[in-house]
Formats: C-alpha cells, structure tokens, sequence
C-alpha cells in the first residue's frame, strides 16, 4: 500500500512514522509514505496556496490549481486509487473505513487548511471526503496521520504474529477485554482468577463475556448497529440481567 500525503506543512509529518508498528511496515515493505509539499506544485514566487473566499467572508480559502496539479501528479497512470479529503464535513472516519483502504494499493490524501478547499477540488478530484470525528482540528495533517496508523495495523503481515488486528478493540464490533500482566499482586490487587487457571476455554469465555459486558456499558450504540447470532443475544440478556441485579 502506498500513502501519498499532500500538505503545506510536510515537516509535521517528521517522526511520528519512525515508530513501532507504522516503522516495522515500511522496513518490511508493505507500506510506503510519500509526503508532498503542496507549495512545490504552485507557480508563483509568492508559492500561494490559498485565497480569499468568493462572496466575502471570514477566513481563506485552499486555492484549485497547486490541489489539481498535486493529486495529478501522483495519481496519474495509477489504477484504483482513493483520493481522500480530510474534513470536518466527512463521512466518520472507524474500523469499517479503515478496512475499506486497507483493501486498496493506493491512498491519496489531502490535508485541507483554513475555512476549507474550494468545491471544485471537492467535485472533480477527490473520491472521498473523511473526518476523525465531530470536533474541529486546525488541519488535516493529525488526522491524516490517524488515517496512516489505523490502516497499516490492518495490512495483513504489518502486526507482529503474536498479535491480531481480529483480537482488537472494534475488529469485532466490540470493545477489548480487560489485560493483566505480572506481578500476580501488586498492593493487594490481584488479576481475576481465571486467568491464572491455565483453562483456555474458560479464559475466552471470560474475555468474550468482559467485552461484551464494557460494550454494553459504554458504547450500546456498537451492540444496537451489530447483528448478533442467537448464542449472543442469549449472552446479551444474561449480562443486562446480571448489569440490573
Ligand atoms: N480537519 C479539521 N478537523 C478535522 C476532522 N475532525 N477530521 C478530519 N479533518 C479535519
């Protein structure tokens, strides 16, 4: 999978790839980042990236010209490629879309800047229009890097064999378990029993039934947007019965 980041502040981006699991995927060659320095696709001395909006108003806007320029020039000649857009007016970036790119061989994204890009970008060039969620960030530089990180974990080989993207938080509509590690007691607390007790089946039955039962408390919204088995409905009302008890 290739990434391609169009930005006016390429040197954000310095560092927070060079770490863990994004690092590993680019040493492995699974992944590739490009980063590209929006300015050096304009043509004027002053490198003008934006302008005053049509019809006044407060604030400036992402100008066409260096936008259609850039994604031309990395897209050109390239099958199946995502041009995405990273805004506030975007459909919420989750799990769900992360796998949609991660299916992909290239992504292209652009990160807008000030009151926003002009439409005809929005029109012509981009495939897809996403936000990390409903809050305002200066740019879509962060996000972008939100986009990078969250879709490279689902690149199959990117996760080290001990790990599973399926294990995680969300893979399974559901949010994780609770972990313990050693000592087996630390100021008195200690981890629950069973996962002391060596029975593997009775562990994973026990994490099964934590996931669902913190899904249940914090995030009802993941349980009412699955659709669930019978074994799981049946799992849903003992829990809610034990939650009212
Ligand atoms: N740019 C500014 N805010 C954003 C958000 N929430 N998601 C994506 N891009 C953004």
């Amino acid at each position: 999978m290739q990434f391609d980041i169009i930005t006016i502040f390429p040197e954000i981006f310095s560092g927070v790839f060079d770490f863990g699991i994004v690092r590993r995927a680019v040493e492995a060659s699974l992944i590739e980042i490009h980063i590209h320095d929006l300015r050096d696709y304009t043509h004027g001395r002053h490198r003008q990236v934006d302008d005053r909006p049509f019809g006044g108003g407060a604030g400036m806007v992402m100008k066409p010209e260096p936008l259609f320029r850039a994604v031309e020039a990395v897209t050109t000649g390239v099958p199946d490629v995502n041009v995405a857009l990273l805004s506030p007016q975007g459909r919420l970036f989750g799990q769900p879309v992360a796998e949609e790119y991660a299916r992909k061989s290239r992504l292209v994204l652009i990160c807008g800047r000030y009151e926003g890009v002009d439409e005809r970008v929005v029109e012509q060039l981009i495939t897809d229009e996403v936000s990390i969620g409903d809050y305002v960030l200066s740019g879509g530089e962060i996000p972008a890097m939100v986009v990078v990180d969250t879709v490279t974990r689902l690149i199959p080989g990117a996760l080290g064999c001990e790990q599973s993207a399926e294990r995680e938080s969300f893979s399974g509509g559901l949010l994780d378990y609770p972990h313990y590690t050693r000592p087996a007691e630390y100021r008195d607390l200690k981890p629950p029993e069973v996962l002391l007790s060596g029975n593997h089946a009775e562990i994973e039955r026990w994490r099964r039934r934590k996931s669902i039962e913190k899904t249940l408390r914090r995030r009802p919204d993941l349980i009412r947007d699955r659709t669930l088995s019978e074994d799981e409905q049946r799992e849903i009302e003992e829990i809610l019965k034990e939650i009212d008890e």
